[in-house]
């Protein structure tokens, strides 16, 4: 992976730019997905898709049918990679996204047979013949009727839903730094604009879920970076500052060097980051579940 180095030739990026991503953008490129992905799979809950699996295997027992699950918002296809093996059974997915090239990229390299669907999921109308919907990186792009969307078609379907990786807006960077403050501010309100639910995505999920008739179950899923992470802790803080200056031009005289703090301190080893995540999973109450 070649980074592109933002330079400040007057036209070019600005030096804080993002290089794999567009802040705040719904458009993931694979570069970006790809960095991400060792540490999306150290975040997941493992307890939650434990108890997914035994929920399965108390349902259909040793079935000869593949379980169907549905990745919405698939991506590169992380979900699968990381949620297939483990529950240890036949399997077939559906990777849906809008994005044609990453629908087709998580089927074609998902460990389990996989089939992609290109389109919008707001224009899905039914999942009958669905066991599982997930989803990991995807709420917070969504506003609240999407999500109320999701969860009528979950429950229509009676298929159990495993949502994983939601912005929370919980971020500690140590060292601390007299920027975190009105950063954290412009950024979580940048996830907020045209009504997307950013931060409050796992809350209002939860509650649309239950509304629904499902148990839902919260877990804490973080990322925790550090030295190791290098690479990745410098594009996240570079999209988190791009998109901040977006929201809040008034942090723009001052990203440059706040940056350059911060890489200076991961440089070092001395860089440590937690970005909270939440992941979800809604069981269907009344046992009329697939
Ligand atoms: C942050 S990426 C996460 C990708 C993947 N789930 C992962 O964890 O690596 C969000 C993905 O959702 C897709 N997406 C966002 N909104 C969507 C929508 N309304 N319908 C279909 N796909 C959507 C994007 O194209 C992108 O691939």
């Amino acid at each position: 992976m070649v980074l592109p180095v933002p330079s400040d030739v007057p036209g070019a990026p600005a030096p804080w730019a993002a290089r794999l991503s567009e802040p705040g953008s719904p458009v993931c490129s694979p570069d970006w997905l790809a960095l991400r992905e060792p540490a999306d799979h150290a975040a997941r809950s493992g307890e939650l898709a434990a108890r997914l699996a035994s929920r399965l295997g108390a349902r259909l027992g040793a079935g000869p049918d593949p379980v169907v699950l549905r990745d919405l918002g698939c991506g590169a296809g992380s979900m699968g990679r990381w949620l297939a093996p483990r529950l240890a059974r036949r399997q077939h997915w559906f990777t849906h996204d809008r994005d044609a090239e990453l629908a087709h990229r998580a089927a074609r390299t998902s460990p389990v047979p996989a089939t992609a669907v290109v389109g919008d999921l707001t224009d899905l109308t039914d999942l009958a013949g669905t066991d599982v919907v997930v989803c990991s990186a995807l709420l917070d792009l969504l506003d609240a009727a999407d999500v109320e969307h999701l969860a009528a078609l979950c429950a229509g379907a009676g298929a159990t839903a495993l949502l994983t990786l939601t912005v929370t807006g919980d971020v500690t960077v140590d060292p601390a730094d007299p920027l975190d403050a009105p950063v954290a501010a412009a950024f979580d309100a940048h996830q907020r604009r045209e009504g997307r639910l950013g931060p409050d995505a796992a809350d209002v999920t939860a509650d649309a879920f239950t509304r629904h008739g499902f148990a839902v179950t919260r877990r804490p899923s973080p990322w925790r970076l550090g030295a190791g992470d290098a690479a990745l802790v410098e594009e996240w803080l570079r999209g988190r500052l791009d998109a901040a200056c977006a929201q809040d031009p008034s942090l723009t005289p001052h990203a440059a060097t706040h940056l350059q703090r911060r890489l200076d301190a991961l440089a070092a080893g001395r860089l440590h980051a937690q970005v909270g995540h939440a992941d979800l999973l809604a069981l269907p109450r009344d046992g009329g579940d697939r």
